[in-house]
């Protein structure tokens, strides 16, 4: 039997409008998490990840950004209905994220434990005691060393780490069903990034969160995901199942960060698999664009690319890509579904 998934985002468009004109930041995204599922989302900076993160919590809706379509369905209830106080009872409590550049997020004048307790006390009737030991509990579940001691603590006293570890614990504190996680290592050194996402997936497995991992490094996502999808200009170009994307790249765009990682030779060091500037203009998408975005910088491209919008291409697996170049395999070797 088929469950409903958790999260299901359905032709989710979300547009700024700016001097140059209307931009489509996300336009026309579906995906789906299973309750307990980990969703890779990769692309370049400026592809929209942020702001389909930001979409789905209603964070963005100001002068010039609108969410111009589509619905996300969470627990089957359309999250683009629910009125200001629905969303933020919603916030925190069942959806949290963890946002980029998320050092801000701890404010420099308060103990940890103050600020944990403030935010379970914003979303659960609890006194300041029991307040306190779910704020400890916490600080416990994402291994801050101490933890006892480390409530009275101000944000500057812990290390870059801890410091994130605090943050993944007020996204926590409530017992959310979906953690966005925004680029949550970006700003750590190599070792740190490690324990962070070593982290991330304790929790999904210990306490069943469900995640939406937002990162521009594949060494995640194919340490974290069984799902992955690939954003460009606002929309997924590339989706499945993380090792048949790795493995067997379609979409000319995914082929081009691929090829950007270095292979990691046995017995050698893994170097930083990070997404490589493929050469060209930034993946903007302004409303009177035709055509695929990715056409100006792909190596494949054709005429009918700048003026057709591509056809999404199912193979087997869920394995999808958005592109005019590839026909799905329906003889021998690969079988669409
Ligand atoms: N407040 C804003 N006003 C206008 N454009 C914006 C705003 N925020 C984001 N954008 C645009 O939306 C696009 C997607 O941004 P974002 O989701 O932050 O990308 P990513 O997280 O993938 O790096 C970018 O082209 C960016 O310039
Ligand atoms: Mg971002």
């Amino acid at each position: 039997m088929m469950q409903e998934p958790l999260l299901a985002v359905e032709g989710l468009r979300t547009h700024f409008s700016t001097e140059h004109g209307i931009v489509k930041a996300v336009d026309g995204v579906d995906f789906t998490i299973e309750r307990g599922g980990i969703l890779g989302m990769v692309g370049e900076s400026g592809s929209g990840k942020s702001v389909t993160g930001l979409s789905i919590l209603r964070l963005l809706e100001s002068r010039n950004a609108t969410i111009a379509g589509g619905r996300v369905l969470f627990d089957g209830e359309d999250l683009l209905t629910k009125s200001a106080k629905e969303m933020r009872e919603i916030r925190g409590r069942r959806i949290s994220m963890v946002f980029q550049n998320a050092m801000t997020a701890l404010d420099p004048f308060f103990r940890v434990g103050d600020q944990l307790v403030e935010l379970i006390r914003l979303h659960q009737r609890v006194d300041r005691r029991t307040a306190r030991a779910k704020a400890l509990e916490a600080l416990e579940l994402v291994r801050i060393p101490e933890p006892g001691r480390r409530l009275s603590s101000y944000p500057h006293q812990l290390s870059g780490g801890q410091r994130q570890r605090v943050i993944i614990a007020l996204a926590l504190a409530c017992g959310p069903d979906l953690l966005i996680a925004d680029e949550p290592t970006t700003a750590l050194d190599a070792t740190v990034q490690k324990q962070i996402i070593d982290l991330l997936l304790e929790v999904n497995r210990e306490l069943g969160t469900a995640i939406l991992m937002i990162t521009h490094d594949f060494g995640v996502v194919a340490h974290t995901c069984r799902t992955v999808a690939v954003m460009y200009a606002g929309r997924i170009v590339e989706a499945g199942d993380v090792r048949r994307v790795l493995e067997t790249p379609e979409h000319p765009y995914t082929l081009g960060l691929m090829r950007a990682v270095p292979r990691v030779k046995s017995g050698g060091r893994r170097r930083s698999d990070r997404l490589h500037q493929i050469s060209g203009s930034p993946p903007v998408r302004m409303a009177d664009a035709e055509g695929c975005a990715f056409a100006p910088r792909c190596p494949e491209a054709v005429q009918r690319c700048s003026t057709a919008e591509p056809p999404r291409i199912g193979f087997d697996a869920g394995h999808s890509v958005l592109c005019h170049q590839r026909l799905p395999i329906t003889e021998a070797g690969r079988v669409s579904a």
